[in-house]
This record gives C-alpha cells, sequence and structure tokens, in this order.
C-alpha cells in the first residue's frame, strides 16, 4: 500500500502456502439470496479502512471503526497471505463467521487487499489469470465479500509499454469470472497519478478504459506523491508533475465516474512518507468536494490510527453519522 516505515516483515514469515489454498476443495458458491444480498457492494459513499497492521488477524472490532463500511485485511501477497490477511486464514471457521456476522448486521463488508508494495506482478512475470484464480479461490475459501487490487508495480507502469495495463486487464478480467459483478466487490487502489495522462502507455487511464466498469471503485492514494495537501491541490488542480490527477480532473480528463473516486489518505502522519491532511482539513476538504457533486466517500491508511473518531471527524461536515 504504501511506505513501511519498519519495512517489519517479520510477519513474512507466516506466509502461508498458497499449496494448501490450491489442495483445497472448489469453494461452493453460496445460492442462498439472503447472504447474496449481504455481500453485494454497498452504495456509495464508501468509507474504507486497511488493516495491515498484525492485531493477531483478528479484524477491527465493529465498535472501533463506526463510520467505516469497508474493511481491507491486508495483504495476500503472490505468494501467499502475509500480516492480517494471514491471521484471518488462522482464526477458527467459527470466528470467522461470527465476525463476519457481527460486521454484515454493522453494514461493514470485508475483502482483502491485493499484492501492497512489496509485490511486482507483472515485473516478476506472474500470469494475471493463474494469479485471479488463486487469489479468487482464496476469497471464496475464506467467505470474503471481494478483492482490493493495490498494484504498486512502479517498475511496469514506467516502462510504458503497455505491459502492465494489459497485466491489469487480464487480471480483473479473470477476477470478475469468479467474483461476478453485483454479487462481489472488486476494488482498485492505484495512485493518483497513475491518472495522469503523462504515461504513454495509459497508465490507469487505459486501465479504466479497459475494465473500468468491472471495477467497483478506486481507492485513491493521494499520498506519498509530493502533492494534494491543500483542498484545491486534492480536487481540482493538481500539479504540472502530474497533471489532471486531483479528484475533479480525473473524472473530468480521465473520464472516470466521480461515484468511484474514493479518496485515500492517510490517518497519521507515520502512516505515509508525506501526502498528510489533519481530520479537519480534510473533513473541510470533503465538504466542498460534497458540494461540488462527489460522494465516492474515504479510504484510509491504516487502523488503528484510522480509527472510529478520526472518520467521523473526516465524515462530521458532508456525511454526518
Ligand atoms: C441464508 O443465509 C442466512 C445468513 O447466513 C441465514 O440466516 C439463512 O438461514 C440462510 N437460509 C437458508 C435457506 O439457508
Ligand atoms: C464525471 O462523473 C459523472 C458522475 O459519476 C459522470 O456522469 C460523468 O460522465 C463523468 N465525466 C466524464 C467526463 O466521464
Amino acid at each position: 500500500m504504501v511506505y513501511f516505515p519498519f519495512k517489519s516483515f517479520g510477519i513474512l514469515a507466516g506466509i502461508a502456502s498458497l499449496a494448501t489454498v490450491l489442495a483445497a476443495p472448489a469453494p461452493v458458491t453460496s445460492s442462498n439470496t439472503s447472504e447474496i444480498a449481504s455481500r453485494r457492494p454497498s452504495a456509495t459513499p464508501h468509507f474504507v479502512v486497511y488493516s495491515d497492521s498484525w492485531a493477531g488477524g483478528l479484524p477491527p472490532t465493529v465498535a472501533e471503526i463506526e463510520g467505516f463500511n469497508v474493511v481491507a485485511l491486508s495483504f495476500l501477497l503472490a505468494q501467499g497471505a502475509c500480516d492480517q490477511a494471514l491471521g484471518w486464514t488462522q482464526l477458527s471457521t467459527a470466528q470467522r463467521a461470527s465476525i463476519k456476522s457481527q460486521y454484515a448486521a454493522a453494514g461493514i463488508k470485508l475483502i482483502v487487499s491485493a499484492f501492497g508494495s512489496t509485490d511486482t506482478p507483472t515485473t516478476s512475470g506472474a500470469d494475471p489469470i493463474a494469479m485471479a484464480d488463486t487469489m479468487a479461490s482464496w476469497v471464496l475459501q475464506y467467505d470474503l465479500d471481494g478483492i482490493d487490487v493495490d498494484y504498486e508495480d512502479f517498475g511496469a507502469i514506467n516502462a510504458g509499454d503497455g505491459k502492465a495495463e494489459a497485466w491489469l486487464a487480464s487480471f480483473t478480467t479473470q477476477l470478475r469470472t469468479h467474483l461476478p459483478q453485483g454479487q462481489y466487490i472488486i476494488t482498485h487502489a492505484p495512485v493518483a497519478p497513475w491518472f495522469s495522462p503523462v504515461y504513454p502507455a495509459g497508465a490507469y487511464r487505459k486501465v479504466h478504459e479497459t475494465v473500468g466498469d468491472q471495477i467497483d471503485w478506486y481507492n485513491i492514494q493521494f499520498y506519498n506523491q509530493n502533492e494534494y495537501t491543500t483542498c484545491d491541490n486534492l480536487l481540482t488542480a493538481s500539479s504540472t508533475t502530474w497533471p489532471e490527477s486531483s479528484v475533479f480532473q480525473i473524472n473530468s480528463s480521465g473520464g472516470v465516474p466521480l461515484h468511484k473516486l474514493v479518496i485515500g489518505k492517510p490517518a497519521s502522519t507515520s502512516g505515509a512518507n508525506n501526502g498528510y491532511m489533519s481530520h479537519t482539513l480534510l473533513a473541510s476538504c470533503i465538504q466542498e468536494a460534497q458540494a461540488k457533486g462527489w460522494n465516492a466517500g474515504v479510504m484510509a491508511w491504516e487502523f488503528p490510527d484510522a480509527s472510529s473518531s478520526w472518520i467521523q471527524s473526516v465524515r462530521s461536515s458532508a456525511f454526518p453519522l
């Protein structure tokens, strides 16, 4: 997702073998309509919180994140689950079912986030079809509501040869064969500059043009890019370094529906190298965006800095609880 200040990948020692996943029986898709209804992507606004920081694999409690409606366990890597995504697999079936039913009662979806800043799937030569099959199977096996594609293969995007864009399109389309639209959430979490028209192969403009219809929304990382720290810069006027990459420019120039542009921010100064806004400033930008017709929602990196009090403050003017 972002900069890891401690590179604390001691936790990676616990990567679950994907062999386990592949050896598991094919998951049965529920034909229970009320179960399908409870999994359906919620309407806007989306308030998304990542849970990567180790908490024993237990997702935040409903009370701890009141005001958010999507939790993204992180991360499902190419080689298997790590951190909170791994922890989820280590809970008992009964524990998982209990947490899922508490979340469902509170209107909270639970998804997994794939890749993050440690994986470079295109550069590493991963097959997008096989990778999508494996990851979708994991989502179904562990009874999640969908998957967030936090693709951060900067080398592949910067190469400008179209391979990153093609990889993402194949991967997304194959995910949808297992996780049908309207029943499962599929989001992507690009950095905002990837919507700028400066990339010869198109970066996320091309991804959106190709498979945007299959993506429920974008959890856009408006941080670690040395900008997006004033409302104008974030909403209407990005810098000349990354032109047309503010929220309303991604809509007007990038052609992405406003309702898919979820604004992502770190919830603390230590959550990212830069791009942090105080919750009060962010709340005023959110209010300004809403007044201009935007209602997509907010993404936060990461729990526990991104807590109930943080999101309630950020929502307070535009979307009070
Ligand atoms: C369908 O799923 C819901 C929620 O898990 C459960 O309460 C209900 O009993 C199930 N219905 C059937 C017919 O299995
Ligand atoms: C901007 O977003 C709105 C609302 O989602 C959408 O109707 C419109 O087509 C978008 N603009 C462009 C240029 O795609």
